[in-house]
């Protein structure tokens, strides 16, 4: 049986550290979190959050900020390196033996694959992979699977899809591990250029139903939840190949009209061109509820892995 103690001290670098039962605790912990969303908790009183932001975040480092905040913490840290002392060339493993000297817990978001493991194992405080490169967004993965139980009241027997860029794509990434401990059946919809990773492809067919496709309305009329992402433009090493996918794909109003009637439509945002506003009105669309779902799992997982949930 998982209980709130077997979280304390854990990073968070891959969500595949985490087994089915840890992470439907995790969900079902959030749930209870909710109404600290409106009116605050001192659990994290005299905690101190580092952010470590490499590359651009709105969401990611807002809400964690706020989920600590919400909680009676602190909050340190920087999202322009080029002000900071990696600036003058301070290596990341300095970095983290600087910044675990101020934090009880860093959150990390960096350009390179491995950079979050690498810093765990720097750190003697508990690391949060915030993104690293085109690898893995754990906690995103939390957020999206809470935000489908949320609407869907289960995860186990819906079809997913997976749209959009799945070759560059962390939070695709993530997602695809953490469905393939549920029992769901899975579309990968990409054009071909952006066809899954093949290691996180191999990883989990062998648990999950999976099929890849090229075009979304060949399976649309299945599907209970379709999961879009947006082109990884900053990921391409050749902008040629990128010109190439730019534009290919697009959700509009008129092709939701052969999807199932209680679809829901997620992204992790930001948006760039491929679903079209006019979907935001329509009750497809649950992407700024993911937003919001964001804050109260962030919540959740400070708290477990700070130490401050008495069981
Ligand atoms: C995502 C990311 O940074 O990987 N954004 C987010 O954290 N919600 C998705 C993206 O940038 O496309």
């Amino acid at each position: 049986m998982v209980n709130a103690a077997d979280f304390i001290g854990r990073d968070v670098i891959s969500i595949k550290d985490y087994t089915r039962e840890e992470i439907d605790f995790i969900l079902k912990f959030s749930s209870e979190m909710e109404p600290l969303v409106k009116t605050g908790s001192d659990m994290l009183k005299g905690k101190i959050m580092a952010t470590l932001f490499f590359e651009p975040s709105t969401r990611t480092r807002l809400s964690f900020e706020t989920a600590m905040y919400k909680l009676g913490g602190s909050v340190i840290g920087f999202s322009e390196p080029e002000i900071s002392s990696v600036k003058k060339g301070e290596s990341l493993a300095d970095t983290i033996r600087v910044v675990e000297k101020y934090a009880d817990i860093i959150v990390l978001r960096h350009p390179a694959e491995g950079a979050a493991r690498f810093a765990a194992e720097y750190a003697k405080v508990p690391v949060i992979n915030a993104g690293s490169g085109a690898e893995e967004h754990p906690t995103q993965a939390i957020l999206d699977l809470y935000t489908i139980l949320k609407e869907k009241k289960r995860i186990d027997g819906l079809t997913i899809a997976l749209m959009g860029d799945l070759r560059y794509g962390r939070t695709a990434h993530s997602l695809a591990y953490a469905l393939s401990l549920y029992n769901v059946r899975l579309f990968l919809v990409s054009p071909e250029l952006l066809r899954m990773r093949r290691e996180v492809l191999e990883d989990i067919k062998g648990r999950v139903e999976v099929s890849e496709h090229t075009n979304i309305e060949e399976v649309l009329p299945e599907v209970d939840v379709l999961y879009v992402t947006r082109i990884q433009k900053e990921r391409f090493p050749d902008l040629s190949e990128y010109a190439r996918v730019k534009g290919s794909y697009k959700i509009d109003l008129s092709m939701l009209r052969k999807a199932k009637s209680d679809l829901i439509i997620l992204h992790p945002l930001p948006r760039v061109d491929e679903i079209s506003v006019e979907v935001d009105s329509t009750p497809f669309a649950k992407y700024f509820q993911q937003v919001e779902n964001g804050l109260v799992t962030r919540m959740a997982l400070l708290s477990l892995i700070l130490g401050a949930v008495k069981e």
